[in-house]
């Protein structure tokens, strides 16, 4: 009882992490994006590209001026944006304001 009450009361600081902060976005980001657009999504060769929605990367992911084409399943890029909106959820969140606006 006790040690398991211990674990219990110890979890949040063991998970002080949102749960995608090291998930299958980042993964993917840093295998197909980082080198462009640095390792925290701040620019690099490319802009910055924190808070980029779905919509952004599905566009992006398509070929840019010296953007390259990506092939990317909707899986990978939903994971890559679900990461890049948790960087900056402020951007984000207008973001997707202004999409809701848009898509109709
Ligand atoms: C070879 C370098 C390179 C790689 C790799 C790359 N990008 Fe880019 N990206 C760029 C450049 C450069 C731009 C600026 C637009 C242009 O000139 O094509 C850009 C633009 C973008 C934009 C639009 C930003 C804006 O403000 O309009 C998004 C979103 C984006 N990239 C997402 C991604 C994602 C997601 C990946 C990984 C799946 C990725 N990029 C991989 C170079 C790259």
């Amino acid at each position: 009882m006790r040690p398991f009450l211990l674990f219990t009361l110890c979890m949040p600081a063991l998970t002080p992490l949102p749960f995608w902060a090291d998930g299958p976005g980042q993964t993917q980001f840093v295998d197909h994006c980082a080198a462009c657009h640095g390792l925290h999504a701040l620019g690099g060769n490319g802009p910055d590209i924190q808070g980029s929605t779905l919509r952004d990367v599905t566009v992006a992911t398509r070929g840019m001026d010296q953007m390259p084409e990506i092939d990317l399943s909707e899986a990978e890029r939903r994971a890559i944006a679900v990461y890049l909106m948790s960087l900056s959820p402020e951007i984000a969140a207008q973001k997707l304001r202004f999409e809701s606006q848009i898509a109709r």
